[in-house]
């Protein structure tokens, strides 16, 4: 087996050491507390980049959710429509302030939340009371489709772009596409803090009280004082330092992973069993991870592929399992968007694989990662 793990995306710190020099300063100045300057400066900084007014650093992309949530006033019972092509941080948040997630089917062409399922589901919940809209894979959803949609029921949307810094819609930054955007620096995101999220909107008071909340809602008196819950979400001032060194490179960043899945393109493109996840023209990606989906008729199935890379101590996934299908949400709604037969989400699921997009990868690694899947298919 080869010795060095080629990893499905992990932290890669600039090489000229943006981000040590930050955490040096906080440390020189003793800034080792959830504020301080690069805390200041990190809101600021990405607020600046994704286009919107304002940004609370958070200690995670699922906090950033929770808080947007509350700050939608959600409450026990009410309605949360949500991706379910997603990861479980998406929709936990749902559940901890006890409303009900109903779940939206992706479209095929997008891996995206559905339009047509999405209006099924409003034929049955025509109040719910937020709309959880998430980017999948580095890929902005179609904004001008769901806006369209929601706007009719006057539903609010928060859009999930914990895994699509850097991507834009028709030329806006994705997370200022929702009335409050949400990202993730959790490790293995396209620009990491090793843990951390962003909550980013362009009402003051929206931010203000999100950070209100993360601080355990300690009232502005000169005592500890509680009028309600609050929550311990804030990010550190070292987190926030690698975060402010990481932004600096978010564009070499994304120009490597777009590399990357051309490359993979290139190298399958005389495999018809393997499509590359759909890019849509309505925007850009920022490429988070390379997908594939093999054709129905394949003979090989995901895990062959898995297994394989595995062989050789090469990372690789299968596509988020549906929240639908997650026995926690089992007896939650679901809307499909496919008449009959199993959801787009579920077959993308079993027919998908998440590639290594490790940003470190040399050409070699890719070219290696594709010769692999290559040869299984028959192919030098
Ligand atoms: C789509 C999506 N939403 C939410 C989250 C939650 O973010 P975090 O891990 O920072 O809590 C993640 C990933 O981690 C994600 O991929």
């Amino acid at each position: 087996m080869r010795e060095r793990r080629i990893y499905l995306a992990s932290p890669h710190m600039s090489k000229q050491g943006f981000e040590k020099q930050y955490i040096d300063e906080a440390f020189k100045t003793n800034w080792i507390s959830p504020l301080g300057p690069n805390v200041d400066l990190f809101e600021k900084e990405l607020a600046d980049y994704v286009g919107v007014s304002h940004a609370a650093a958070l200690s995670s992309g699922t906090a950033a959710i929770h808080l947007a949530l509350k700050s939608l006033g959600i409450r026990e019972g009410d309605l949360v429509f949500c991706s379910s092509l997603t990861f479980a941080g998406s929709v936990n948040p749902v559940l901890y302030e006890k409303a009900i997630p109903v779940f939206i089917d992706s479209d095929s062409s997008s891996w995206n939340m559905s339009r047509e399922a999405l209006r099924k589901a409003y034929q049955v919940y025509p109040a719910p009371r937020a709309l959880i809209v998430v980017n999948l894979y580095g890929q902005s959803a179609d904004y001008d489709l769901i806006r369209e949609i929601a706007g009719e029921h006057g539903t609010p949307i928060i859009e999930d772009a914990a895994e699509s810094l850097g991507a834009t819609y028709k030329g806006v930054q994705t997370g200022a596409l929702g009335d409050i955007g949400i990202f993730s620096f959790n490790g293995n995101k396209i620009i990491t803090t090793s843990g951390g999220g962003m909550l980013v909107c362009n009402d003051e008071e929206i931010v203000k009280k999100a950070r209100f909340w993360a601080t355990q809602a300690r009232e502005a008196v000169p005592w500890y004082q509680h009028n309600e819950v609050g929550y311990n979400y804030r990010m550190s001032n070292i987190c926030a330092g690698i975060g402010r060194g990481q932004l600096k490179v978010l564009e070499e960043r994304i120009a490597k992973k777009k590399f990357i899945y051309e490359l993979y393109q290139e190298s399958f493109a005389d495999i018809p069993e393997i499509r590359m996840m759909p890019v849509c023209d309505y925007g850009s990606p920022n490429y988070w991870l390379s997908c594939i989906i093999l054709d129905r008729s394949c003979r090989l199935k995901p895990f062959d592929l898995i297994s394989a890379l595995a062989k050789e101590n090469i990372e690789s996934r299968p596509v988020w399992k549906p929240m639908h299908l997650q026995p926690v949400y089992a007896d939650k709604p679901f809307f499909s968007s496919v008449e009959g037969g199993i959801s787009a989400a579920e077959d993308i699921f079993n027919r998908g694989v998440c590639l290594p997009s490790d940003t470190k990868m040399t050409t070699g690694d890719i070219e290696l990662v594709a010769g692999i899947i290559r040869q299984l298919f028959g192919k030098q």
